[in-house]
């Protein structure tokens, strides 16, 4: 039990992760306080955190409308560059990633070279800066602890056993609202079926993520780079009650799977106090009430999202990143309603095949990744239905 509450600077305050983590947050006043708090553009939002939780500063990254007048009366500041150094401030030993897309990366970096507890949702940022997050996270000396649930499983059921002793990772997939729809149906998909996500409440792009399996994808790449696995040792297996988070297969022949219901709050709750597990308020999983526990194979031919992602994350390089800014726009794109659901694997691929393979030495070699691919993405989604 340390003295003082551990100060907790809280990324992308307003959106599902966010919210949840201030109410873990709000449980445990003893342990946690909120240092900061930022938001993209929604002042209003931010506000209303604010004047509930008092954080020392508030950081609003896009825009600054002339109509809005604050209740809150602490100390606001505006810029996206003010994301990266509330992560670093001096305050804050836990920093709460919960940015939604490659914006996320300087914050990433900069929690992890400053030498902070990172408890990271945004995973687009790992899986674009790979081995320069893990350069960050090496050299910061700081802890990262994966707010997914799939990377909270496996964090907790190695509880620090070496790779060696891994046989196999198996993470576990909802399915998403198309697990069984026939393939001929895809076609008519709209942007609401797509938002309407069977288990999990989730913001929009990660919701659009879970439907077409990129967010399985993105996870297959976290979970290499998190745990040093490689990629023919990560198997994924759709399991729709969404209970078991994740197995870890040990080369004894144990098998180790964390359970527990859907709710997010507990991976956050796990991300700032490992490995001190705190109190929480949900009820536990019951064997018989909540069986029986299915499990299928995943459809690779129907999802193609899927294996583009793995194949993107074992050719390595700026491939990773190439088709997180794709998707990132193609996503964009569908929920405009500018691009049919299957378009989003086309405009995908299409940015893949087009660009070759960057080795990644420095933030700049994938921001231009970044940036091409988007370009890209783009002009594809506008040829593509
Ligand atoms: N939601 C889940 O259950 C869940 C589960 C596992 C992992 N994750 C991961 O956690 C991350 C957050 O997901 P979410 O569902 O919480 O997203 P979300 O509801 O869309 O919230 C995103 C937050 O980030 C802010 N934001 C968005 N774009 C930004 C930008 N360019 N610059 C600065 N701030 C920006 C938003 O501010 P505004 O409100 O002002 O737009 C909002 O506060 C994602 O990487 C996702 O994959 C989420």
């Amino acid at each position: 039990m340390t003295d003082r509450p551990a100060g907790v600077t809280l990324l992308g305050a307003t959106g599902s992760i966010g919210r949840s983590t201030l109410r873990v947050v709000a449980r445990h006043p003893d342990r946690f306080r909120i240092v900061a708090l930022t938001a993209a553009r929604r002042a209003e939002s931010l506000d209303e955190l604010a004047r509930d939780v008092e954080p020392d500063f508030v950081v609003l990254a896009h825009g600054r409308p002339e109509e809005f007048d604050p209740e809150w009366t602490g100390e606001w500041r505006y810029g996206s560059d003010e994301l990266a150094a509330a992560a670093a401030g001096v305050e804050a030993g836990i920093v709460v990633n919960a940015l939604v897309g490659f914006a996320g990366l300087k914050s990433t970096l900069s929690a992890l070279q400053s030498g902070r507890r990172l408890a990271l949702a945004n995973k687009e940022s790992l899986v674009a800066g790979g081995e320069l997050v893990l350069e960050a996270w090496r050299s910061g000396g700081g802890e990262l602890v994966p707010v997914d649930s799939e990377h909270s499983a496996i964090h907790q059921c190695l509880v620090g056993r070496p790779t060696e002793e891994v046989s196999k990772l198996v993470l576990t997939a909802s399915g998403g609202p198309f697990r069984s729809l026939p393939a001929d149906q895809f076609q008519f998909i709209r942007p609401e079926d797509a938002l309407a996500h069977p288990t999990w409440s989730m913001g929009d792009k990660i919701t659009v993520d879970s439907a077409t399996l990129a967010n399985k994808a993105l996870e297959v790449i976290e979970a290499h780079l998190l745990f040093g696995v490689p990629y023919d040792r990560i198997d994924v297996v759709v399991h729709p009650p969404s209970i078991v988070h994740s197995f870890v297969e040990f080369r004894d022949g144990s098998t180790i799977a964390q359970m527990g219901h859907p709710s997010m709050e507990i991976p956050i709750l796990y991300a700032l106090a490992a490995p001190e597990r705190l109190p929480n308020e949900f009820r536990s999983f019951d064997p018989i009430a909540d069986g029986p526990l299915e499990f299928e194979p995943v459809r690779e031919v129907e999802f193609p999202m899927f294996g583009l992602g793995v194949a993107a994350g074992r050719a390595g390089g700026t491939q990773p990143a190439v088709y997180n800014a794709a998707n990132e726009v193609a996503v964009r794109a569908f929920l405009d309603h500018e691009l049919s659901f299957g378009g989003i694997a086309a405009v995908v691929e299409t940015v893949l095949t087009e660009m070759d393979p960057r080795p990644v030495g420095s933030l700049a070699d994938v921001e231009a990744a970044d940036l091409e691919a988007r370009a890209r993405a783009r002009e594809t989604a506008r040829c593509v239905s």
